[in-house]
């Protein structure tokens, strides 16, 4: 390899994070980058003349902007795995926003005077989509796949005395996604500048071949890159392992003439401190790497201590203790802001999903992002990794099946060596329904894809998301895997698992069930594709699709089967796209599936889950509100999402009966409810009952007045100065008495002042089509979530909110370390 002589004399510019210090520089790529949607042919140039191209800050989403239009990728399409026989016109399916096209970046990379032997790399945590990258007017590398981490050396492409100049062309297909992509530099791009011999980019594996309560053993490979061909060097690796206090508690110093690439390391762990949702205990390995006694590298692995065992005897086993996956599945956009990675933005959402008692994500049907993966590991959420929505045999047209021969086995390759290191992953999935599963060569493309994830990584199983249950029982697909997933079959469980291997089954993606946060149907239906003038679905929550079905119907199969292993919901937040059962029905075009709405507020049935898998806190919920003009005397049915094991109800005072779950009812089994409520203005009042019937809590919903004022609440009002954090402020409307109104839709607006700016703002309302980053919008039943971001200067900021013939609010953020 061609190294570059002397010295660089490059600006220093746009440096924003240094994220190690010593030998290894890393950098992000946020500010400084110039866009422009088009294509331009001599955008790679150097001298290429980009001054009127927007200023943008990465992690950018081209799209997100809108406008919507129903003429966004629109889509005549039959959706054969939702059972259509005919195709139809398909509006807002990836969101009715403009994500398809070609994008250019420009950026002069932020690199000063290199030393003799440093090398340079950039990575790209994932780029939307079909990435080219070049340096200098040369390609560096590209990625088709637009989910996948990848990386590249440039040290050869670097000039002297120069600006070097990234540019990277991004192009979305028409037709190439099922739900809304993002498009651009979507999540971070990193600069790092290692010495000559150094520890590659994702170069260790770290693995525990053994856990007992006194002892873990800890496997450490490591590997050396920079060495030369046949090169005999005196290599020493260096290696602390720091407890969660950051506590050195055991060393090893390894020395080799190195002719192989590779330096392996065995501790044993007294004592180890075992990772699992209930406590994410995280070590790390801190590595020093020495050649001829100069230190050339510092690298850091960051892993946990848990053992996770599948087998026909316990079901599913973490650290000894059987238990269920209590699983969402969600796609990556973040609502309102698209695409573009925030990691404040996705703490938020963890932490509702682990209130709820959530304990795992299934990320479908891609990689995630690695901010994704730090925060499970922090915070304690299991994972299944998940990698392709398709194989060879299409979905969409330019779907990845285009990829499929040339790109799965780089692709399985990348996602497993950027994430085999976390605790977290439980799990790979090679695929979501891929249509192959039915196909003469589906079983040979499964088990090939499987092999290729047991060669790099030996410990963890793997699975699939199927559908086609009657192919994969006859034709060997469902057997051949390690884990069997299946979607939608609760019905179907028990005869899977006599006929399977394996001894016990995944509910990989579960209920579809759809609503619309705080509207209600009446009367109270339960059934597939119930379609209303207005295009939301009801939250009595129990509507869903063709093939789907209430959450219930999986709650029976999980408690009554015990080779059941658990459930991933479809979907833990509504995300932009596949608007069903509204498909069709422009503006419908973000999902109706979430347990949490697009601006991120709970829906009731955050309540009913909760009320099952938070058995740490009391859950106890009332539906629906009570604010109903026109339907007095009407049978309005009162619901309670609660882990009491009963409760009373009372209507303006009246009581309307004790209720009990009761196990002989599909629906009764996990809410209590009351059928007959006839609906009169005034209030309901629920009294939980103890298991002696005494009465322990009570909640109570009031008929609303008029709107009079505005209510501010937010997650947190002290940010970071980074010019990156985020805070999430939901705005009620209520009356004179402080009940919320249900039905204000008022046009509220949002001014800033201070350290923070205005975001964007969400409703939740899968048919709205004002635009996100505008700081004005309709409530959606009575609420919505407006988000600010810190700047980077530290002080005050503050949010004011108003609404024409309302008493406006004020909220305060300190913006500080
Ligand atoms: C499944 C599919 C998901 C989503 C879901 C909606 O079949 O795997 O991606 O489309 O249906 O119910």
């Amino acid at each position: 390899m061609m190294r570059i002589p002397g010295y660089f004399s490059i600006f220093l510019l746009f440096l924003t994070t240094s994220l190690s210090a010593q030998q290894r520089k890393e950098f992000y790529l946020n500010k400084g980058w110039k866009f422009a949607k088009d294509d331009f042919q001599q955008a790679t140039a150097n001298d290429f003349n980009d001054k009127n191209w927007e200023q943008v800050v990465v992690p950018h989403d081209w799209a997100i902007k809108g406008p919507f239009d129903r003429n966004n990728d629109l889509q005549v399409v039959k959706i054969v795995q939702n059972g259509e026989k005919v195709a139809s016109e398909k509006t807002g399916r990836t969101g009715g926003l403009p994500y398809i096209g070609i994008g250019w970046y420009r950026l002069d990379l932020p690199l000063q005077q290199l030393k003799s032997g440093e090398r340079v790399f950039l990575k790209f945590d994932g780029a939307m989509s079909n990435a080219q990258v070049f340096v200098n007017g040369k390609e560096a590398t590209h990625w088709p796949y637009g989910y996948n981490a990848f990386h590249a050396e440039v040290t050869d492409l670097l000039k002297q005395g120069t600006t070097n100049k990234l540019a990277v062309r991004l192009e979305n297909k028409e037709q190439s996604s099922r739900w809304y992509p993002g498009a651009g530099l979507y999540r971070n791009v990193h600069l790092i500048i290692t010495q000559d011999v150094h520890i590659p980019i994702w170069g260790t594996y770290l693995t525990t071949p053994s856990v007992r309560k006194e002892l873990a053993s800890v496997r450490l490979q490591t590997k050396i890159a920079g060495l030369k061909e046949g090169e005999k060097a005196n290599i020493k690796l260096e290696t602390d392992i720091l407890d969660a206090n950051g506590k050195v508690v055991i060393s090893k110093a390894t020395s080799d003439n190195l002719e192989r690439a590779s330096i392996d390391q065995h501790f044993l762990l007294k004592n180890p401190q075992l990772w699992s949702p209930e406590s994410p205990v995280l070590y790390k390995a801190v590595s020093k790497l020495y050649k001829d006694g100069v230190l050339k590298d510092t690298y850091e692995t960051t892993f946990g201590i848990r053992t996770v065992m599948f087998n026909a005897e316990n079901g599913f086993t973490l650290n000894g203790v059987k238990r269920k996956f209590q699983g969402v599945c969600n796609h990556h956009d973040l609502g309102p802001l698209g695409a573009a990675e925030n990691e404040a933005a996705l703490r938020r959402r963890l932490l509702m999903l682990k209130d709820m008692g959530a304990d795992a994500i299934r990320t479908a049907h891609n990689m995630p992002s690695p901010e994704l993966v730090k925060l499970c590991d922090e915070l304690g959420i299991m994972l299944i990794v998940e990698s392709f929505d398709e194989w060879k045999a299409p979905k969409m047209k330019n779907g990845y099946n285009q990829l499929f021969d040339q790109w799965v086995e780089k692709d399985l390759i990348n996602m497993i060596h950027a994430n085999r290191n976390s605790p977290s992953v439980i799990l790979w999935s090679i695929g979501n329904e891929v249509p192959d599963q039915g196909t003469p060569n589906g079983v040979e493309i499964a088990a090939r894809l499987q092999d290729i994830c047991h060669r790099e990584d030996p410990t963890r199983l793997v699975t699939v998301g199927m559908d086609k249950i009657d192919a994969v029982l006859k034709n060997g697909f469902a057997a051949v895997l390690d884990l069997p997933g299946f979607n939608y079959k609760p019905s179907r469980y028990a005869e899977a698992y006599k006929v399977l291997p394996q001894g016990f089954i995944l509910g990989s993606e579960t209920a579809s069930t759809v609503s619309s946060r705080g509207v209600y149907k009446f009367p109270v239906k339960t059934g597939p594709d119930l379609i209303y003038p207005d295009n939301q679905s009801s939250s009595y929550d129990m509507e869903h699709c063709a093939w789907s079905q209430t959450p219930d119907d999986e709650f029976i199969a999980q408690d009554k089967l015990d080779y059941t292993i658990g459930e991933f919901v479809w979907t833990g937040f509504d995300y932009l796209g596949e608007p069903a059962p509204y498909e069709s029905h422009w503006p419908s075009h973000s999902s109706y599936f979430g347990i949490i709405d697009l601006a991120g507020i709970p829906k009731d049935r955050y309540y009913l889950y909760r009320s099952r898998w938070n058995t740490k806190e009391k859950t106890l919920h009332l539906l629906p509100h009570w604010t109903w003009p026109g339907r007095e005397g009407e049978i309005t049915p009162v619901f309670c999402y609660t882990n009491y094991p009963a409760a009373e109800l009372f209507v303006n005072g009246k009581s309307m009966g004790v209720k009990k779950k009761d196990d002989s009812d599909l629906f009764g089994r996990n809410r209590l409810m009351w059928n007959e409520v006839k609906y009169e203005p005034g209030n309901i009042k629920v009294v939980a009952l103890d298991a002696a019937g005494n009465p322990v809590e009570e909640r109570v919903i009031s008929t609303a007045g008029k709107p009079y004022k505005i209510i501010l609440e937010a997650d947190r009002k002290m940010l970071k100065a980074d010019g990156k954090d985020l805070g999430f402020i939901t705005v009620t409307i209520v009356d004179a008495n402080g009940n919320i109104c249900p039905h204000a839709d008022n046009e509220i607006l949002a001014n800033v002042k201070g350290s923070v700016s205005f975001k964007t703002i969400a409703n939740g309302d899968p048919t709205n089509l004002q635009l996100f980053h505008e700081p004005h919008m309709k409530v959606f039943s009575g609420k919505l979530v407006i988000t600010v971001q810190s700047s980077e200067l530290k002080g005050k900021g503050e949010l004011t909110v108003s609404a024409k013939g309302l008493a406006s609010a004020k909220i305060d953020f300190k913006i500080g370390d």
